[in-house]
């Protein structure tokens, strides 16, 4: 566990806090004494989670579509009204469905890269904009996925996440003049309500892929939260444009090909 004030005074966003990955990094960033300001589309689990968390301090919510930059810039405008300031940006909103790239639709694809590529830009550029070309101390951190062998089952997350990453490493550069540090966690299988999506095969599959793990486990959503207080703290002020994969060497071993032949089997 971190110092306990290692956030103290830090106005934090953290796009999909309403569950899973989010909610827990929410969580702790409220335990170690920042403010957060949740952010989805759904109106009442997002009142649920921000209630639920206000139990560890203060947190505000406000419904928002990250591929909508009319409603990112209201997100904005309720962080300047509440609390002045941003300093910290996790870009954790996201989502993606399995299925083999020849099956994958115009409109499934675009999707997908709307949401994860995009909605993470549109997120990033409009809060540099607003507070962070403005200060002299700010972070990003960028949630992504295990991609680093490619991702077959998800092209199409896969290719956006690695969008992110190389993102990553640009913002990194051209906004270092303005002290703002970008980075990514690229989490491999996370004990999630992300997980529980999936139909019932695709988990089997995830099971299987948990003994295959050299760690023997799935990772939880403490361990992407403590990877990201890294990031978000002075911890790392040194750290910028960097990859962390809290996966358990999922990026270096394990077969990469038991989705798609367990979703060619479904067919
Ligand atoms: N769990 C894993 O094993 C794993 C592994 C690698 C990467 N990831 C990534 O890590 C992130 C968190 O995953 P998780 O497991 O916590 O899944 P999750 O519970 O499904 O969380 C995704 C969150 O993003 C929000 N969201 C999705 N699209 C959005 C949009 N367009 N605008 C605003 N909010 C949006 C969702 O809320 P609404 O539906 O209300 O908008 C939800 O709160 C995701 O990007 C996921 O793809 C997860």
């Amino acid at each position: 566990m971190y110092q306990t004030d290692i956030l103290k005074d830090k106005v934090a966003l953290v796009t999909g806090g309403r569950s899973g990955i989010g909610y827990g990094i929410a969580k702790q960033f409220l335990q170690l004494g920042a403010t957060v300001m949740i952010c989805s589309r759904k109106e009442e689990p997002l009142q649920q989670a921000a209630a639920e968390l206000s139990e560890y301090g203060t947190v505000a919510y406000l419904p928002c579509d990250i591929r909508k930059t009319d409603q990112i810039k209201v997100v904005a405008d309720k962080i300047k009204a509440d609390f002045g300031r941003l300093d910290i940006l996790i870009n954790n909103a996201g989502g993606q469905f399995p299925a083999p790239a020849e099956l994958i639709s115009e409109n499934g694809w675009a999707a997908v890269i709307n949401n994860n590529l995009n909605g993470t830009f549109y997120v990033s550029q409009i809060m540099y904009k607003e507070f962070f070309a403005h200060q002299n101390s700010s972070v990003i951190v960028n949630i992504i996925a295990n991609m680093h062998r490619g991702f077959p089952g998800m092209a199409h997350t896969g290719a956006a996440r690695a969008g992110v990453e190389n993102l990553t490493k640009t913002l990194a550069q051209e906004w270092a003049q303005h002290g703002v540090r970008v980075n990514a966690i690229a989490p491999g299988t996370i004990e999630s309500s992300g997980l529980e999506q999936y139909p019932q095969p695709i988990r089997d599959r995830f099971e299987a892929g948990k003994e295959e793990n050299l760690m023997k486990r799935f990772g939880t959503v403490e361990d992407i939260a403590n990877a990201v207080v890294f990031y978000a703290s002075d911890l790392s002020s040194y750290v910028s444009g960097t990859t962390l994969y809290v996966d358990g060497c999922e990026h270096l071993a394990g077969d990469r090909m038991g989705l798609i032949k367990t979703l060619r089997s479904m067919l």
